[in-house]
């Protein structure tokens, strides 16, 4: 029986409830597994002073897991080195903070090829392979050179750069030829899909045909965009655990007369946790008459410890905190609560059903599940309102959020007043439509679209490739 291969950087707990600190990927792939059933294959985490390891089987449920142990020269290159410190902050515009170390892009190429010939040495004829984000883009490549010529997937869980920042690195034409050992390429969203046909237009003089297929170096690929999401029911059941409700009483209790902003994020630049202070800060500046009626409770979920802008950013986080509540808290008021603990996915559900809004506010992301799991997790009698960054993936769908800027703090700052006042009738008319767009895109819909696409028998194939 033909078997689902996933294939991400890391391989999550299937059974964990620990939410965004593993990320919207982890998430993702654990529920979409968990219907279908499969493989997993992944890095273990773990380091091993022994170079790459072989796969280690292990079984949960219908889920085989393979995990690899990766060398601490590649942990250091590959995955603190090429995805953490070059791709992830340019292709989220930090070029300010990109690396273009030559010796990262050749460990990044040396695990994919580990996990090509792990792959290779399990694959069988009809197993489609579903690849995901940013770590791996060169692992299709990889696999049809070891004569892997099954149908293989790959999905972009982060923005797709602007072409005139993709082509600072060295290695641009490289990665999107390493595309086109695909047959299927994913995006976030219809943005992220016109940034990458820029690219092709503009430097290799191509085009997408209206189906969105591409021919070129001899293969036919198709993209599209499949914006990914969650399955809102599981969120509105977990908002109904004991677990949850403790942490709804314990939020709510003592707040009576006070509006809860919420944050929950990764500790990452790309989230734009210190403008998003900086907004607050300024809300509190502008309107004297609001502090003691409202609090701003930011999770942070400490992320890729071991690169040093991470500890920089995490550093001046709980100084800025420190100083908001220096400068304006009182004996009966905490303006901001800042944790950096991880909370379960049904502990969240009950955070985000007692927060009267929800501030969404990063720089640049390729989707924000947090956004989509607040609404689902919303009462629907007295939803909370969604403050939404435009540059977060999800403003494409869930247009009935309030938008800020987040680089404008005094628009943000309105827009915070806008969320505490905003009348009921309002709050439930803009929570239903983004309810109802969550409910029609859901994750099982995300992965059975992108799968139908994959799978489509009837897509002719590149001649070269049909012979
Ligand atoms: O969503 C982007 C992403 O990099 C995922 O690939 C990853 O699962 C998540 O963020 C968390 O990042 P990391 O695995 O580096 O902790």
């Amino acid at each position: 029986m033909p078997r689902l291969i996933v294939v991400s950087n890391r391989v999550a707990d299937i059974h964990s409830s620990n939410a965004a600190s593993s990320g919207g990927l982890a998430m993702a792939m654990a529920g979409a597994l968990k219907e279908e059933g499969g493989v997993w294959l992944g890095w273990s985490g773990e380091t091993s002073d022994d170079g790459d390891g072989p796969p280690q089987f292990s079984t949960v449920d219908n889920v085989t897991l393979a995990k690899i142990d990766l060398s601490r020269q590649h942990v250091e290159e590959y995955y603190n080195g090429y995805a953490n410190r070059t791709l992830w902050p340019l292709f989220h515009h930090r070029t300010d903070l990109t690396s273009y170390e030559q010796s990262f892009s050749e460990s990044y190429l040396d695990v994919n090829r580990t996990f090509a010939q792990a792959i290779r040495s399990f694959v069988k004829p009809g197993d489609v392979i579903w690849v995901q984000d940013y770590h791996l883009i060169p692992l299709g490549r990889e696999l049809r050179a070891l004569g892997v010529d099954n149908r293989i997937g790959f999905f972009l869980h982060i923005p797709w750069p602007a072409r005139e920042l993709f082509v600072t690195l060295p290695q641009h034409s490289d990665l999107v030829w390493s595309l086109f050992g695909y047959d299927l390429v994913g995006f976030q969203t219809e943005k992220d899909l016109m940034a990458f046909r820029d690219y092709f237009q503009t430097e290799l003089k191509t085009q997408q045909d209206d189906e969105g297929l591409i021919d070129l170096f001899g293969r036919r690929l198709l993209a599209r965009s499949y914006p990914i999401s969650i399955n809102p029911s599981e969120m509105a059941e977990l908002s109904n655990t004991e677990t949850a409700a403790n942490s709804f009483r314990r939020m709510r209790e003592g707040n009576e007369e006070c509006k809860i902003l919420l944050g929950v994020d990764r500790i990452d630049y790309s989230k734009g946790l210190p403008n998003k202070f900086a907004a607050y800060n300024r809300f509190l500046e502008r309107f004297p008459e609001r502090r003691g009626t409202a609090k701003l409770l930011q999770i942070g979920q400490p992320s890729r410890s071991l690169v040093e802008e991470y500890q920089d950013l995490g550093e001046e986080l709980m100084a800025e905190a420190g100083r908001i509540n220096g400068r304006f808290g009182r004996l009966d008021w905490t303006p901001l609560s800042y944790h950096t603990q991880s909370y379960g996915r049904d502990a969240l559900a009950g955070i985000y059903r007692a927060a009267d809004a929800c501030l969404v506010t990063p720089l640049r992301d390729g989707m924000n599940l947090v956004a989509k799991e607040f609404v689902a997790a919303q009462d629907p009698a007295d939803p909370g309102v969604l403050l939404l960054s435009r540059f977060a993936g999800a403003a494409e769908q869930l247009t009935e959020a309030v938008f800020v800027n987040p680089y404008d703090k005094e628009q943000t700052a309105e827009a915070i007043v806008q969320a505490i006042d905003m009348p009921l009738d309002e709050r439930q008319d803009r929570w239903r439509a983004m309810f109802d767009t969550i409910s029609r895109s859901s994750l099982t819909a995300w992965k059975n679209n992108f799968m139908a696409d994959l799978k489509n028998e009837d897509r002719p194939e590149t001649p070269d490739r049909a012979e």
